[in-house]
């Protein structure tokens, strides 16, 4: 079955997918339609609750085994782009090491999305910020 994505992002996040499309890469399109890390891992090694200047809030939580990141999901309050990047942090960090996954920062996920608003920023900082206190609680 089809997902009617206009449907959907009306429904999911009361906004005009057709607005977003014009600000935003498909990559986010993607992730906004489609978080797939979304949700708490009851059994983490690493779970960290992060809240920014903007009173959003991200959550984090890590599954470790053997020195590699077996599953990572987020959870936040926040606006499209938290979802988003949220969801990108947890995807590129799963299947690395502890050390490789301490190397993604705002750069990276911004590279990721193919570039996002200056407004935004501050909300891919967040994403990057908690990750990085859920990786550290690992070490
Ligand atoms: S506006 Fe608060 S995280 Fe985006």
């Amino acid at each position: 079955m089809k997902i009617d994505e206009e449907k959907l992002t009306a429904f999911l996040y009361g906004t005009n997918l057709k607005e977003l499309k014009k600000i935003y890469s498909r990559v986010v399109i993607d992730h906004l339609i489609n978080p797939e890390h979304w949700g708490i891992l009851g059994d983490a090694n690493s779970s960290v609750k992060l809240t920014g200047p903007c009173g959003d809030t991200m959550y984090i939580s890590i599954k470790v085994r053997d020195e590699r990141i077996t599953r990572c999901t987020f959870d936040t309050d926040g606006c499209i782009a938290s979802v988003v990047c949220g969801d990108i942090v947890s995807e590129l960090i799963e299947g690395s090491d502890i050390k490789e996954a301490m190397e993604i920062n705002q750069d990276t996920i911004i590279k990721f999305c193919s570039g996002l608003p200056e407004e935004d920023k501050h909300c891919v900082l967040l994403a990057s910020d908690t990750l990085k206190k859920a990786i550290k609680k690992l070490t």
